[in-house]
């Protein structure tokens, strides 16, 4: 059995291709990259390196030659991204591949989020060319909020305007390794997991930072306005700015609020607690 990880030199694709090595093995496994000359880290799994765009049909038809199940990672990359994804899934046919695992978005099929449209048509582009598949929709990860945790241990007051929505957060790791448990079938398979942690606020999430820091610092639930003004007194660049707002409206607009216990479920414990993913982020894991 041939495993393939597109994306590899991602960090999703790295929890997820060391998980696989523990599960299957490095032999069986296949990773594709844009650029092997990024991928000297890869090299040393021993896994087997393919070179692979998503805007290359070619080079991913190529690429999937005599692979049977793919762990189709999500471009990081927006520009034309349903193009990038539609060229995964013809490739993904017309090589003969009996499986695919794709990242998505939480409750993708219905979600009214403008970050979920890429994300649900890709899962119909998967369901239309009548692939085997599981569609792994994962919830916020927690890395997106390292710099609130980093200012927090640097005594910076914690501002967000998501008032009292609620998110799943959980660490990558987690969402990657459970990933890769789907791939080598290390459970019975469903085609569609909404995985994530515990639904909680962001008020939450800050007095689970409070908790981990020395010195708990302010909290201040703010308008977007107000956090904009907060975020252009921070060294964050503005282009920035604007995803974190935007990260906080689909916290607020209940985009995130998707709650399910598949992420313990597949991991086969429960999901990594808050406070030992904010202990993991500050020490720079
Ligand atoms: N749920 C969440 O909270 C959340 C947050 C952020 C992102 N995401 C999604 O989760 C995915 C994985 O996250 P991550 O943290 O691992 O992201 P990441 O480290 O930025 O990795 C993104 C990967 O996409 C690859 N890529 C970009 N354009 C490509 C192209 N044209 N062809 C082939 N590969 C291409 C990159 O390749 P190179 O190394 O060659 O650049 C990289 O391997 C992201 O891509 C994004 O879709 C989810």
């Amino acid at each position: 059995m041939k495993y393939l990880v597109t994306g590899a030199t991602g960090s999703f694709a790295g929890y997820a291709i060391k998980e696989l090595c523990e599960l299957v093995g490095a032999s069986q496994i296949v990773g594709t990259v844009r650029s092997l000359d990024k991928a000297h880290k890869l090299k040393e799994l021993g896994i087997e390196l393919r070179q692979a765009d998503y805007f290359d049909l070619e080079s991913l038809i190529e690429a999937f030659k005599g692979i049977d199940r793919v762990l189709f990672i999500s471009s990081g990359s927006l520009e034309r991204r349903t193009e990038q994804h539609k060229n995964v899934v013809t490739a993904l046919k017309k090589s003969g591949v009996e499986f695919v695992a794709y990242t998505s978005f939480p409750n993708a099929e219905q979600s009214k989020s403008s970050l979920a449209s890429d994300h649900r048509q890709t899962e119909h582009f998967i369901s239309d060319a009548k692939l085997d598949h599981a569609f792994l929709r994962n919830n916020w990860y927690l890395e997106n909020e390292t710099s609130t945790i980093l200012g927090a241990a640097n005594q910076q007051p914690i501002y967000y305007s998501s008032a009292e929505g609620l998110a799943g957060w959980a660490l990558k790791e987690d969402y990657a390794k459970a990933a890769a448990r789907v791939l080598a079938q290390i459970k019975g398979q469903k085609a569609v997991y909404e995985f994530g942690g515990p639904l909680i606020t962001y008020g939450d999430l800050a007095g689970l930072i409070n908790q981990v820091v020395s010195k708990p610092v302010a909290v201040n639930a703010v308008t977007d306005e107000g956090l904009r003004e907060h975020l252009k007194t921070t060294p964050i660049p503005e282009a920035a700015i604007d995803f974190v707002i935007a990260g906080q409206d689909f916290i607020k607009e209940g985009d995130l609020a998707v709650s399910s216990e598949d992420l313990s479920a597949v991991l086969g414990r429960p999901v990594t607690p808050l406070t030992k993913g904010i202990e993991a982020l500050l020490e720079g894991k």
